[in-house]
């Protein structure tokens, strides 16, 4: 512990024993009408338990991952000291950004908002959990475009994105397509048939002596480098440019030299700076008149801009790529993601699910959206998603004090959950009605609340192959019987659960979700 480099805080050292809840599609806020089998999610709960319910089939296959989480910015804390204010906001975020860790890829990469409250913390919390070899940047978004004069000290105008590649070594972000006003400055005034191209210095300033020699131009005045410079190529070389018309003299032939750079040869994409300013992706008050445009009444406090996220679903993803937002406020990232025809996943516990996020991505895929990247991305409506409940608790306690198996599931609910609990995947043999759930090579879980008896125990045997391993998870079994076969293990349900993990807890929130409704406008930002 001495010579380890660590943050600590209150409750660093409890390890929290999350259950893995089912998700529970709720067809009827669903929409895949376009696409039946979308694996598109739009998660509502507590994202601590939809990334945990999410942990076995999406581990390591998440290519882009972006948070907002809740800024730590005051109120929410009020009932405690300062530094138990940073504490309760750490203990939030470490589960999380653990379980984020494992559902990234090999090649992909998280991107997480902050502002300076916490963004110092969120660093070196994030370098133990992503390693800091994996840290890549913090960009700058300049989220205002003018002064707050009555700040008390600074008018604070920029956010932080902090970025981490699961492994920075696979990792490659993309490139930006050149804008416009970069390919104007290549032109082609003597008609070259390559193409445009933009005139370079032909002189450089290491010096070499074979580079140092006098040029005549076609008009017959003789250039020589400027002092202390020579050119940036030998006499032959030189010559050899002039034939394949690689070097311009300007209109008149008269010029000093200079070197025909053309549009072709050019890296066809940028590679992202740091500062990104609002003219590029666009500021607060531009997300929410996003927001605004499809709810109108009640406008989300802290949305982001939807060219933000474009700009950060582009630097690290393709389309068909799986993107995944678990603090998902409005709705931003799976909109644009949409509309950038990747697949992705959202959670959200608060009610703005049904007010802000589900509305949005319907009149996305409706075609009726003509905001935020639409025109950008040519959006014409299509894609689908549905939508999920986390299921409740799988063990509850009854009138007695007693665990019991929480009636509301019915018996394939529970099988299934009992298979996620215990790490094995849910899908049962059509004709082998033991073969419920698979583990690793030729093990399998059964799970039933019916007791077992040693006749009922000796007919699921004689259908087993010698190589094959069945757990059965059961309410009750006849005295002796877990022994009676080497290749069957019996284990009582709840019992089998109850260390395994946590029941019963439905949030993992801490109540700091933000409050997400505005009446209106700050009034200083209105005016410009
Ligand atoms: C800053 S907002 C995100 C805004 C979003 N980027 C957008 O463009 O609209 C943070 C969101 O995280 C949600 N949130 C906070 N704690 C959460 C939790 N434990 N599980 C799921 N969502 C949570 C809040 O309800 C809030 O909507």
């Amino acid at each position: 512990m001495a010579n380890k480099l660590e943050l600590t805080w209150y409750g660093k050292e409890d390890k929290l024993k999350i259950e893995p809840r089912l998700l529970i599609e709720n067809p009827e806020l669903s929409n895949c009408k376009n696409d039946p089998e979308t694996d598109n999610m739009l998660i509502h709960g507590d994202n601590l338990l939809a990334l945990k319910a999410l942990e076995k089939d999406y581990q390591g296959k998440i290519k882009c991952i972006y948070i907002d989480p809740p800024y730590n910015t005051g109120s929410a804390f009020e009932h405690y000291d300062d530094n138990l204010e940073h504490s309760q906001w750490l203990n939030l975020m470490r589960p999380r950004l653990e379980l984020l860790y494992k559902l990234l890829k090999e090649d992909g990469s998280i991107w997480i908002s902050i502002d300076d409250d916490e963004q110092a913390y969120l660093k070196v919390l994030c370098d133990e959990i992503f390693g800091r070899q994996n840290f890549v940047n913090s960009v700058i978004w300049e989220k205002k475009y003018s002064p707050q004069n009555d700040a008390r000290w600074l008018s604070d105008n920029h956010d932080f994105i902090l970025v981490y590649a699961k492994n920075k070594s696979l990792w490659k972000p993309n490139l930006l397509p050149r804008t416009k006003e970069m390919n104007a400055r290549y032109k082609n005034p003597d008609n070259d048939p390559r193409g445009d191209w933009k005139p370079g210095d032909l002189s450089v300033r290491t010096y070499n002596a074979a580079c140092d020699f006098s040029i005549t131009t076609p008009s017959g005045r003789v250039v020589n480098p400027p002092a202390g410079r020579c050119w940036r190529t030998t006499k032959e070389k030189f010559e050899e440019m002039v034939e394949d018309n690689r070097i311009w003299f300007g209109p008149k032939g008269d010029s000093v030299p200079s070197v025909k750079r053309f549009l072709t040869d050019v890296k066809q994409g940028i590679t992202s700076m740091t500062i990104w300013k609002y003219t590029e992706v666009g500021h607060n008050q531009d997300a929410r008149k996003e927001v605004k445009k499809f709810n109108s009444e009640s406008v989300f406090a802290t949305p982001k801009p939807e060219k933000l996220m474009e700009k950060i679903i582009k630097l690290a993803s393709n389309e068909g790529d799986l993107v995944l937002d678990s603090f998902l406020g409005s709705g931003t990232t799976i909109a644009v993601a949409q509309k950038m025809k990747r697949k992705y996943i959202g959670v959200e516990m608060g009610n703005h699910v049904f007010t802000h996020c589900k509305p949005r991505q319907d009149l996305v895929i409706s075609g009726k959206d003509d905001g935020g990247v639409s025109k950008q991305c040519n959006w014409n409506g299509g894609g689908a998603y549905k939508f999920y409940e986390l299921a409740p608790t799988l063990i509850e306690k009854d009138e007695f004090d007693e665990y019991v198996i929480n009636p509301e599931y019915d018996s394939n609910m529970l099988a299934a959950a009992v298979a996620l609990n215990e790490g094995f995947k849910y899908e049962p043999d059509e004709d082998v009605f033991w073969k419920q759930a698979k583990g690793n090579e030729d093990s399998y879980l059964y799970t039933t609340t019916r007791h077992i008896t040693e006749e009922y125990l000796s007919s699921i045997e004689s259908m087993m192959d010698e190589k094959e391993y069945l757990v059965i998870a059961c309410k009750s079994f006849d005295a002796n019987l877990n022994s009676a076969y080497k290749n069957i293990s019996l284990k009582k349900i709840p019992q089998l659960l109850l260390e395994k993990c946590e029941f019963g807890k439905d949030n993992y929130n801490l109540n700091i979700v933000n409050p997400p409704i505005i009446e209106e406008y700050d009034e200083e930002e209105i005016d410009e």
